[in-house]
């Protein structure tokens, strides 16, 4: 080929790649969408739950959580299947209060992160959302041995069946068995008065502040695409054909 012609040739390689190079690069890395909703409708079987993570507001404080760049402690999240559900004697979850029903799902959420190597050496009983270790009234125990991970609430004992999700800030686990607290179902629940204390005082997105964050999209978005560099390849090699 005569270097007259190759010139052209490569520039219109060239410009092409960039193109295609900068079609790819420009629009900024998707932020991260993950919600629990979506998280637990890809296991596919968890309606019952979403459906009182949504009754309950609890779905929106997690989403908020899940939203702050750089969570302290993260969370984790007991996921009971809809089997679970069925499981419970009928009228369960109605005869509960509007309250009952949220400390019933904050008894599912830890507020820390934990992996399924991590449940060997927690020490019991652990906190939930629910709180109130202290007065025995919601204590959740874990005893774990190698991907054998048992729950008891001193009223339900269940198994962890998988893990439905897990990344830095959130590990979801299916659980066999809706976690039913000693405080509500316990075997001789004093007459259930309204708690004169609202157990508020253990949000679900504690909003601390998210310090110094290195977010990893960001860090993506300055890391050069292969295709720039082989186009600045061609570039140069045009360059070269040009001058000899
Ligand atoms: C959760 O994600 C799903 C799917 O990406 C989306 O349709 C839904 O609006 C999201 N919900 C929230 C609360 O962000
Ligand atoms: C979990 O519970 C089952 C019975 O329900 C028992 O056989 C098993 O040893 C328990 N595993 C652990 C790690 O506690
Ligand atoms: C949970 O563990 C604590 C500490 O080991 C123990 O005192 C308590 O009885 C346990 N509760 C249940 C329901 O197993
Ligand atoms: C849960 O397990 C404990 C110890 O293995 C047992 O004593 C208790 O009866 C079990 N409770 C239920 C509801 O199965």
């Amino acid at each position: 080929m005569r270097k007259q012609l190759l010139f052209p040739f490569l520039f219109l390689v060239y410009f092409f790649l960039c193109t295609k190079t900068f079609a790819q690069i420009a629009p900024a890395p998707p932020l991260r969408k993950d919600n629990i909703t979506s998280i637990l409708e890809k296991g596919g079987q968890f309606t019952s739950f979403i459906r009182l993570l949504k009754a309950t507001q609890v779905a929106d404080q997690i989403n908020n959580q899940l939203s702050t760049p750089d969570p302290n402690d993260g969370l984790t999240i007991f996921a009971p299947s809809d089997n679970a559900f069925s499981g419970l004697k009928p009228g369960t979850l109605n005869s509960l209060s509007d309250q009952e029903k949220l400390q019933l799902v904050q008894f599912h959420i830890l507020p820390t992160l934990i992996s399924t190597s991590q449940f060997q050496t927690v020490s019991n009983p652990l906190r939930t959302q629910a709180g109130d270790v202290k007065g025995g009234k919601f204590p959740l125990n874990v005893t774990a041995l190698g991907n054998q991970v048992n729950i008891t609430t001193g009223v339900v004992n269940a198994t962890v069946a998988n893990t439905v999700f897990s990344d830095r800030r959130i590990a979801v686990y299916q659980v066999d068995q809706v976690l039913l607290p000693l405080q509500i179902f316990g075997p001789t629940p004093a007459p259930a008065p309204a708690p004169a204390k609202p157990e508020k005082d253990v949000p679900v997105s504690t909003p601390k502040a998210s310090t110094g964050d290195t977010d990893s999209s960001g860090a993506m978005r300055l890391k050069f695409h292969p295709n720039a560099m082989v186009s600045f390849g061609f570039a140069f090699l045009g360059l070269i054909f040009w001058i000899l």
